[in-house]
């Protein structure tokens, strides 16, 4: 499937992977992004560096973990945006502990 001139829905787009995803997506053509977190000012600093590689990008702050707020933002989106042609769930959180106690030596 060829991304060029589709719409994209990433989430965990403000940082990290999903920030990445969408810039790749947005180089190989892709029409419209529709970038998915919890933080609009996040989201929207990515926007703008979408729209420099020519890609409309749409802000989309929603908290994953609310369904029924999802279930709105997503719907809205759809009606005014239309169909999503590739979906990269990227959202998450990465819980980073040591394998020791704090006692051992070299824990951080
Ligand atoms: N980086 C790695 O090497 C690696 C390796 C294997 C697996 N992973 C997994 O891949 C996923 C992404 O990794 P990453 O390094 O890109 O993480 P990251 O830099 O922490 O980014 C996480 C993204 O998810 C969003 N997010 C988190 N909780 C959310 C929620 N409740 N609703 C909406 N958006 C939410 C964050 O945005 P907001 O905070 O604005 O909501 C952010 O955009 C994680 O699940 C991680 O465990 C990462």
């Amino acid at each position: 499937m060829t991304i060029h001139n589709k719409t994209a829905l990433v989430t965990g787009a403000s940082r990290g992977i999903g920030r990445a995803i969408a810039h790749a997506l947005a180089l190989q053509g892709a029409k419209r992004i529709l970038l998915v977190a919890r933080h609009r000012q996040r989201l929207e600093v990515v926007a703008a560096e979408l729209a420099q590689l020519g890609t409309e990008a749409i802000v989309l702050p929603v908290d994953l973990t609310d369904a029924v707020r999802v279930n709105v933002v997503i719907a809205q989106a759809w009606q005014q945006y239309g169909p999503v042609h590739l979906l990269v769930n990227c959202a998450g959180v990465a819980i980073r502990l040591p394998f020791c106690k704090p006692s051992c030596p070299g824990a951080i």
